[in-house]
């Protein structure tokens, strides 16, 4: 089959299409041909090997795993002797679990309990790929301040892959949802739910006054310092980037001050989250936001791109498996 390989942490350039082994599922497992996956901004984490620390997981003299890769939506190629929950030709979407990655391919196999599901009804490949990333550690991040009707969240970044999650999640949750992007993103993030939402270009939310339950830093480009006088007493800064001053603040913020910094990792994605989200999406209260598309040959260019920091949502990549082999 075809895969992304790259065997050395460094440049998107580094990553290059290759023929490898197609895998064959164990017992409990499901084979999946990809229909479509993404880039997320994980994938360039584990692939540029940053921060370092990650090595310890990823590998420390090399990546261990050298197909990159979380998210997929694809159809049950064959299934394992133990398998109950999923059939030959069933849809399925979901994610490989974070830390674990194989999603740049033509196949993958993956545990039944793994956070996989049957496609919600009416969507496509492309669209079902781009739900499991940003959309569940938006729920980690808003599960760490237990969400609740009339709460109010001030998301920050919130036209980013963990952004238009969570604005669409904190609104599901009942709370009264101020949105922050630039002016191009405006419209779109209105349009996700947002009660109202402010253009950091034109105003500094920590300058006009209002205070919030939950400032959730969507994509790790405010800080709790800046942010703190924009929390209600009691109020929480829940941070996605920045990790050894957020982990040091978190902990120093349990003890000291009733203002917190949270910051749940690592990752936790589950069976349960897809389950979830399927619900939302099927109930029309869910949509992955989509910016691009691109063919699984052009993951140097889609990474490029992810890497800009600038994309609305999420990068798609599509895997057409026109060979067998
Ligand atoms: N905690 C974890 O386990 C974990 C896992 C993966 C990723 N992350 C981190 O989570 C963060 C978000 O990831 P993501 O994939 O959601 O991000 P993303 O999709 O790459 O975010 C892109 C968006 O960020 C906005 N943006 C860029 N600069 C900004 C600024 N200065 N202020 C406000 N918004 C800005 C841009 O929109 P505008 O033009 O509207 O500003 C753009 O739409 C990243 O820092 C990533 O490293 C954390």
């Amino acid at each position: 089959m075809r895969a992304v390989v790259y065997d050395r942490y460094g440049p998107p350039e580094i990553q290059r299409l290759e023929d490898v082994e197609r895998p064959v599922p164990k017992a409990d497992e499901v084979l999946v041909r990809i229909h479509a996956t993404t880039v997320t901004r994980t994938d360039c984490g584990i692939r540029a090997g940053k921060p370092i620390l990650a090595r310890l997981f990823f590998g420390l003299r090399g990546p261990k795993q050298r197909i990159l890769g979380t998210e997929l939506a694809g159809e049950v190629e064959a299934v394992g002797a133990a398998v109950g929950e999923f059939a030959v030709g069933d849809q399925v979407f979901g994610s490989t679990a974070g830390f674990r990655s194989g999603a740049h391919a033509e196949f993958i196999c993956m545990p039944e309990t793994a956070p996989l599901a049957h496609m919600p009804v009416g969507m496509t490949f492309e669209e079902a790929a781009a739900v499991s990333d940003g959309a569940i550690l938006a729920l980690m991040g808003l599960n760490s301040v237990h969400p609740q009707r009339g709460q109010t969240i001030l998301v920050y970044g919130a036209s980013g892959s963990i952004g238009t999650a969570g604005v669409q999640l904190a609104k599901h949750f009942g709370a009264d949802v101020t949105a922050v992007c630039s002016t191009k993103n405006l419209e779109l993030v209105r349009s996700l739910g947002a009660d109202r939402v402010i253009d950091y270009t034109q105003e500094d939310f920590t300058k006009n006054g209002q205070t919030y339950d939950v400032i959730f830093d969507a994509v790790g480009k405010h800080s709790f310092a800046r942010c703190k006088g924009s929390l209600k007493p009691g109020g929480a800064y829940v941070a996605t980037d920045g990790l050894f001053r957020n982990l040091t603040l978190a902990l120093w913020t349990s003890r000291i001050g009733d203002k917190k910094v949270l910051f749940p990792i690592p990752p936790h994605y589950t069976k349960a989250n897809v389950l979830f989200l399927k619900q939302l999406i099927e109930a029309g209260k869910y949509r992955a936001v989509i910016d691009r598309c691109y063919p699984l040959e052009d993951v140097v260019e889609a990474t490029r791109y992810v890497e800009t920091e600038q994309k609305t949502g999420n990068v798609v990549l599509t895997v057409i498996g026109d060979r067998a082999s």
